[in-house]
Parts: C-alpha cells; sequence; structure tokens
C-alpha cells in the first residue's frame, strides 16, 4: 500500500484535484513569497520546473496578462494536463510539456530568465538526480537569470503549517472559513499529505534541507545564493541564485 501510495502519490493528487483542494495556505504564502523575487519587467520568460498542477499560475496571473511568458513543465502529464486546464480557465496563456528534469532538455529549448523550482527537486531519488536536475536547469537558464528554489527544512512540522495556515486564513478570509479548514479540510491536509511527506523525510525517501546544506548544494550546482529564507512556516527554505560568473 505504502509503496503503491509513494509511487501514485502526485498522479492521483493532480487528477482528482485533492492536491489542490487540500494544500495548506502556508504552502500559497510561499508561492506569493516566490512571485516577489522576480525581476520587474513585461516580457520575462519563467519556467516552472516540476510545475504539478500549475497552481503558480494563479499567483502570475496578473503578470501573465501584462507579457510573462510561462511554461510549466513536469514528469507527470496528469500534473500537465491540470495545469494547462487551469490555465485555460483562468483565461491566461501557457505552453506546458512532460519531461524529467533530470535528463537534458530537449536541444530547442529556449533560455528562460528565470527558473523556479518550487517543492520540486526534493523529491529525486538520490543527490546524484537533484544534482543532475540542477546542471539541466542552469543550461536553460540565461546568464543574468535567476533560479529559484523551494525546498524542505529539516525543521519541516505538520502542525507549525497547519497552524500558520489557519492564521493566513483567518486575517484574509475571516473566522468562519478557518473553522471550516480547520475542521473539514485540513484534517485530511495532515493525514493524506503532510504526514506522509513528513514520513518520506524521516526515511530519508525525500530530502530536507539545512540551512547550510541548501546554500552548498546551490552553489555546488554553479549558483551564487544572493537571498536565503524560510519559508511555509520554518518547514521550507527559500533560495534565490544566480549564476557564478568565472573571473
Ligand atoms: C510537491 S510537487 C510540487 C508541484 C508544484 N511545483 C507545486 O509547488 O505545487 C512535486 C512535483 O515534482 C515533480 N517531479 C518529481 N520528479 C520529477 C522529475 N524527475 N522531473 C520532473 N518533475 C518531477 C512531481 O511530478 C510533482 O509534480
Amino acid at each position: 500500500m505504502n509503496r503503491f501510495y509513494s509511487r501514485n502519490y502526485w498522479s492521483i493528487g493532480f487528477q482528482s484535484r485533492l492536491y489542490d483542494g487540500l494544500t495548506p495556505e502556508s504552502y500559497f504564502e510561499s508561492m506569493r513569497r516566490v512571485v516577489t523575487y522576480l525581476p520587474d519587467g513585461d516580457s520575462l520568460s519563467l519556467l516552472d520546473a516540476g510545475c504539478g498542477s500549475g497552481i503558480l499560475i494563479q499567483f502570475l496571473e496578473a503578470r501573465i496578462r501584462k507579457g510573462l511568458v510561462y511554461t510549466g513543465t513536469d514528469l507527470l502529464q496528469p500534473g500537465v494536463d491540470r495545469a494547462l486546464i487551469r490555465a485555460e480557465e483562468l483565461g491566461v496563456e501557457i505552453s506546458c510539456f512532460q519531461s524529467d528534469l533530470t535528463v537534458p532538455f530537449p536541444v530547442d529549448v529556449e533560455k528562460f530568465d528565470v527558473v523556479v523550482g518550487h517543492f520540486s527537486l526534493y523529491t529525486l531519488a538520490s543527490d546524484e538526480a537533484r544534482q543532475a536536475a540542477l546542471e539541466n536547469l542552469k543550461s536553460v537558464l540565461n546568464t543574468e537569470g535567476l533560479l529559484i528554489l523551494v525546498n524542505p527544512s529539516v525543521d519541516y512540522d505538520v502542525d507549525s503549517i497547519i497552524e500558520r495556515s489557519l492564521e493566513l486564513i483567518r486575517e484574509r478570509q475571516g473566522l468562519l472559513s478557518c473553522l471550516i479548514k480547520q475542521f473539514m479540510i485540513y484534517p485530511f491536509t495532515k493525514a493524506m499529505g503532510l504526514r506522509f511527506i513528513q514520513k518520506q523525510l524521516r526515511l530519508k525517501e525525500w530530502k530536507a534541507y539545512s540551512r547550510e546544506e541548501f546554500i552548498q548544494v546551490m552553489e555546488r550546482g554553479g549558483f551564487e545564493v544572493v537571498h536565503l529564507e524560510e519559508v511555509y512556516a520554518g518547514s521550507a527554505f527559500l533560495g534565490v541564485g544566480r549564476l557564478k560568473h568565472s573571473a
């Protein structure tokens, strides 16, 4: 059961839309933080690497309408399909294709001004696979471009994620929405999502980072870390990197 669940976890979530429905508010908050690091400019090109169901598109909607060119890619076709449907529902144009981040991109893939990996690299099977993915992302980044990565931290904590999410909902949507989330939605978020992820991290099936390790991995991948912060109620790090240029 556990093997079936871990192998099909994302696909089932994307197809059933449970992934979107159960996502805690502090995860959306992490995406909002990502958006704040995007450079100004209307015609920015952005690759969402491991885009899943394309939730980030919602937070980029206004920028896309002004000219930002969004491209998503994911290993799983159900994720790609959901991202395309989401864009259609929002009435914005995007492109999205299926690919494996650990193998080189097709040669005709353009270069991007920004590459985002929001909670995607940590699910790869080994340090080597994550390093290979980083190399591939580097190869499609413009020389002056930005890499924005978000990955879980070693302090990943289900209760803090839910507590912070409830605070955010109360502030933004009021007490009733908060109570609905607390008693009708988040118990499932915990049981079907966050606890499973926490277990995968503890078993080292997926990767949780310390601050130092997060920086080290980006630097080893050829990036200078220009910013690092905690997001997701202290359960993840957001790092912004620029390509190192040899003197
Ligand atoms: C936690 S989800 C994050 C999805 C999305 N970025 C978000 O924040 O909602 C992890 C995503 O990484 C994708 N992924 C895992 N391994 C991959 C690989 N080798 N190549 C491309 N995508 C991969 C999964 O299919 C899944 O959609």
